[in-house]
């Protein structure tokens, strides 16, 4: 017999969590706020431990950041080995071979014919920020075409590029320029024709000025929404014949959550650039854009870059993750955790009314919840309620969407099957308790 996982002793906050919390609330700023109300102490695949000893299952894997789990042993060994050799020099002053190896790495795990180079920033916005300095260099034009429900990030660029107002704007602006929204073609909430699509983007902007049209192959946190079929592919054809870069964001669907190891591979589709960040390093800050080398030809010597962007460390814990990804066939599993969630969420469908779809990739699976399937009005107060009951109760579960009413999967590719049914339990038993039954 199997025991289980979650393990609580003391009530949720424990003492030392409310301790801390005590000195947080005086030290750091408000928006520094969290979903977990206790602190952590360690973590081991996809097992946390907090500062009271209590065990969680945890189904944020850092928001997404740690496919391979919480402290690995071999990215842990190549973190300790590079700490004693050298932690930084900036590769422009004294390069070093990880960066190259991690480059050679994923440029060859990019899809399509075209050679391809990989340069390296910190965080996922830099990586974005990037890849449309490169665009817009390269092709000489401006204006960038972004989605409804896109998140890229928070710096100025970025955070125009993000769809949601608040929290990640309001107040925020004013906005960077020439950038231009689209809706995207999401089979829940809005089935528009392609045909339609581009119509309302030659009404907006002159494609012939439009630098690169930057998507999430599967978005995010806009709540696991899988464009419609046959989009990607039209997008690509529609940005090829106006000589636009196709920029896929892949800092959340990357590195096998997907079941592929890029998102993108789902399609017959060669980007032209890749942002990439989150797993790349075990939750080491380090990002980067994988780009078709005739691009990166026009990007003159230290016209991007960063004092810390491809850190030693970092790069070594990246190369760790590719290794464990093809060693432990990362990929294989997150097709199974994948199949295995899915079930267990369109069983949860069937018994609850509130979830009215589930959608998703491989192990990306996100369930969405209404009050109503008719008019479909967002069921966010008890999406937040479902995840407060899974938080008392030892799981870590992340929501997301436009309007926050998605409960969605970024778990470890290292979780076992009986962590992975054990939270799942917790899951089920949490929307019982909210959300009643049919
Ligand atoms: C699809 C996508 N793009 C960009 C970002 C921004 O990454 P970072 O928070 O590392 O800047 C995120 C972060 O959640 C993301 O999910």
């Amino acid at each position: 017999m199997s025991s289980s996982a979650i393990s609580i002793k003391t009530e949720i906050p424990g003492p030392k969590s409310r301790e801390i919390t005590a000195k947080k609330e005086r030290y750091v700023p408000l928006a520094f706020e969290t979903l977990a109300p206790f602190f952590i102490a360690e973590g081991k695949g996809a097992l946390v431990k907090d500062v009271d000893g209590n065990q969680f299952i945890d189904f944020t894997g850092g928001w997404g950041c740690l496919i391979v789990g919480h402290t690995p042993d071999r990215v842990v060994e190549a973190i300790r080995d590079q700490a004693g050799k050298f932690a930084h020099t900036d590769f422009t002053a004294i390069p070093y071979e990880p960066f190259v190896t991690l480059a050679e790495r994923l440029a060859k795990l990019a899809p399509g014919p075209s050679p391809k180079q990989v340069a390296f920033f910190n965080s996922g916005a830099e990586a974005i920020e990037n890849a449309v300095k490169i665009s817009r260099k390269y092709t000489k034009r401006k204006a960038i075409v972004v989605f409804e429900g896109a998140f890229h990030g928070r710096t100025l660029l970025t955070m125009t590029m993000t769809h949601k107002a608040s929290p990640y704007k309001a107040g925020f602006g004013p906005f960077a320029p020439d950038i231009y929204r689209l809706p995207l073609p999401n089979p829940y909430r809005n089935n528009m024709q392609f045909e339609d699509f581009e119509r309302a983007l030659i009404a907006l902007v002159d494609p012939e000025e439009v630098a690169a049209v930057v998507i999430e192959p599967l978005q995010g946190e806009g709540g696991f929404i899988v464009p419609a079929d046959g989009f990607l592919e039209y997008l690509r054809e529609l940005t090829t014949k106006h000589g636009i870069l196709f920029v896929a964001d892949e800092i959340q669907s990357g590195f096998g959550r997907t079941g592929k190891f890029f998102a993108i591979e789902h399609y017959d589709i060669e980007p032209d650039l890749i942002a990439m960040a989150k797993s790349i390093a075990a939750g080491l800050p380090l990002s980067g854009v994988i780009g078709k080398k005739e691009i990166y030809d026009r990007i003159p010597g230290s016209s991007i870059g960063g004092t810390y962007v491809g850190n030693p460390i970092a790069c070594r814990a990246g190369i760790e993750v590719l290794n464990i990804v093809e060693e432990d066939k990362l990929l294989d599993r997150a097709v199974a955790i994948g199949k295995f969630t899915r079930e267990r969420f369109e069983d949860v469908k069937r018994r609850y009314a509130i979830i009215d779809d589930v959608r998703g990739l491989g192990a990306m699976v996100g369930m969405e919840l209404v009050k109503d399937p008719v008019t479909k009005e967002p069921a966010k107060k008890e999406c937040s309620a479902v995840v407060q009951e899974c938080l008392r109760n030892g799981l870590i579960m992340p929501s997301a969407g436009l309007y926050g009413n998605v409960l969605r999967m970024l778990v470890t590719l290292a979780i076992t099957d009986e962590q992975l049914n054990e939270g799942l339990d917790v899951l089920d038993a949490a929307l019982a308790k909210v959300a009643g039954g049919k």
